[in-house]
């Protein structure tokens, strides 16, 4: 029915008003709510790097690794990239004609705490392994945790390890990036995770694929719809990791031991804004100092955006 009743249009006005007052009350008072989760808006340095690649049609000019896959029955047109072929201080994943990853959610390492409400219990991952791939490093800091939790860290899967013949491989550190360092994830719609690298990909598929996450962080992104079996399909998510050992929080630099995701991400938010500073436009290789890149980052770091 095309006509409208102008009675009803109060209504309507006054919900939106309690919708807006509510959004108000949720934004102002985080910590009554464990349904809202910390993430960073995105700097302009990051946002303008984001677009470049989007509207790449080439391949990235820098490629270190080739060949994998963000879907099965994909293609094998994503690579690690590297903003600088010698001496790389960013390494991203980049497809071709603007692509970038998916997100699938990897429910490896410890589960359990306050925050497992069942989204990856044991089943719903097809490929779920007991241990990430540096639990003996995380067990060497001593705080009390065995692993790391898919629910309450950010953790990112990154690299392919395989003995497979002919499967592709790419092992980060042979370019300086560390076990355990922190890296960026950007979601559509100016939002920023930092997550820590935590895991690899391994060869236990039918290719090597990329694009996995822990449910923390795919959560942060997107939200309670995300569970084991159920990721975000789209090719639109950006994973920067950051070379060398300053990018590392080590046993001191990041609440490991946290109950919970916000109270982990708080932790990292500080060195992440400092890494992502080296993001810049212009990535087939140039390294511009931009006096915006910088203030994008003072910026982000007052920032915090709540879903
Ligand atoms: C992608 O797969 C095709 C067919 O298997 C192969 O010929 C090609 O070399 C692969 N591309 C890369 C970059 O590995
Ligand atoms: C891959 O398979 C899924 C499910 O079978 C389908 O929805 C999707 O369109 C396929 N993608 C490609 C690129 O063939
Ligand atoms: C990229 O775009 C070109 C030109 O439109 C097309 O021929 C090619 O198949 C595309 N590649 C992929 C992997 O989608
Ligand atoms: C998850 O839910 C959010 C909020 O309702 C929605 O915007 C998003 O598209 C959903 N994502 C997926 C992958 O289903």
């Amino acid at each position: 029915m095309p006509t409208t009743t102008p009675t009803r249009a109060p209504t309507l006005r006054l919900g939106k008003w309690i919708h807006a007052a509510l959004l108000l009350f949720h934004a102002a008072t985080p910590t009554l709510c464990d349904s809202l989760f910390l993430l960073n808006a995105v700097p302009q340095n990051v946002n303008d790097f984001y677009q470049e690649l989007r509207e790449r049609a080439a391949p990235c000019p820098h490629s270190l690794a080739g060949g994998f896959y963000n879907i099965d029955n994909g293609t094998n047109t994503t690579s690690y990239c590297a903003n600088d072929p010698h001496r790389p201080s960013i390494i991203y994943l980049s497809g071709v004609n603007g692509t970038l990853s998916n997100m699938d959610i990897d429910c490896d390492g410890v589960q359990g705490g306050s925050q497992d409400d069942g989204r990856c219990s044991l089943g719903r991952s097809p490929d779920y392994q007991d241990a990430t791939a540096f639990q003996d490093i995380v067990q060497s800091y001593g705080v009390g945790i065995s692993d790391l939790n898919t629910y309450i860290h950010p953790y990112v899967v990154f690299g392919n390890s395989g003995s497979k013949p002919g499967w592709k491989t790419f092992d980060p550190t042979d370019y300086g990036v560390k076990p355990l360092s922190v890296m960026a994830v950007v979601c559509p719609g100016n939002k920023m995770v930092y997550g820590i690298w935590g895991d690899t990909n391994g060869d236990d598929g039918d290719k090597p694929m990329v694009g996995e996450v822990s449910i923390a962080l795919a959560t942060a992104c997107w939200g309670k719809n995300m569970t084991g079996d159920n990721g975000y399909d789209g090719m639109d998510l950006l994973y920067v990791a950051f070379t060398g050992i300053d990018a590392v929080p080590g046993k001191d630099g990041a609440d490991w031991a946290a109950k919970d995701y916000d109270t982990f991400e708080r932790s990292i938010q500080p060195l992440g804004n400092k890494l992502v500073q080296r993001i810049t436009a212009g990535a087939g290789g140039r390294r511009v100092t931009s006096s915006w890149a910088v203030a994008g980052g003072v910026l982000a770091g007052g920032l915090w955006l709540a879903l």
